[in-house]
């Protein structure tokens, strides 16, 4: 597979959420299979709808396929955390690629589309959460240029999450 075959659009209409949530389990599952409860990996579709209604979704698609989700959180939509109700600071999640097309540089593609994204919307911090315990998972964010900025607790999953954060002010 070439990366520059891969194409990254928000999300249409005529997408289909349920295929999107099998997506998402199928994704998740390492994280389920390490005893991490992410609401993805059993999320409903009507959850998956609702996550999107309030975000901004991408898609990447290969060969007409959609291979890759992720939702952008713009400042002011999500307000349950000191962090995330700053000025400026929006998140991103519901962020998965396909098991069969993983590893293969998908994931940074997508990541660097949003962080272009939230550039253009004034964003100045993109942030996201994960469980403390994804050592691999924070290892890449790192090394995408995230640094750690706290813990916090969501009602809905069996772990502490750690936030993450990129200062996109030097994007600009
Ligand atoms: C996290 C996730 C979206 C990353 O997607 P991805 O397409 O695999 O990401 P990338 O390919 O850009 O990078 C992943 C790894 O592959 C490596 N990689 C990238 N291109 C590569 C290539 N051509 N050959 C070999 N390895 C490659 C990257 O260096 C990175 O390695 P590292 O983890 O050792 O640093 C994906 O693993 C996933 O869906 N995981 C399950 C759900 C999840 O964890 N979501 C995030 C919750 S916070």
């Amino acid at each position: 597979m070439n990366l520059s075959d891969v194409i990254i659009r928000p999300i249409s209409e005529n997408d289909s959420i349920d295929d999107l949530t099998d997506l998402l389990h199928r994704s998740y599952k390492q994280l389920a299979d390490i005893g991490l409860k992410f609401v993805a990996t059993h999320q409903d579709s009507d959850i998956t709808r609702r996550r999107i209604a309030k975000s901004n979704c991408f898609v990447a698609l290969y060969q007409g396929r959609i291979i890759g989700t992720i939702n952008l959180y713009l400042p002011g939509i999500m307000d349950k955390f000191a962090w995330y109700r700053k000025d400026g600071v929006a998140l991103f999640g519901q962020f998965a690629v396909d098991p069969d097309f993983q590893k293969q540089g998908i994931g940074e593609l997508m990541v660097q589309h949003l962080e272009n994204f939230a550039v253009q919307h004034e964003v100045t911090e993109l942030s996201l959460d994960t469980a403390e315990q994804a050592d691999h998972l924070i290892a890449w964010y790192k090394k995408l240029g995230y640094r750690f900025i706290d813990y916090i607790n969501w009602d809905v999953t069996n772990y502490r999450s750690v936030i993450y954060s990129k200062n996109l002010i030097a994007k600009k």
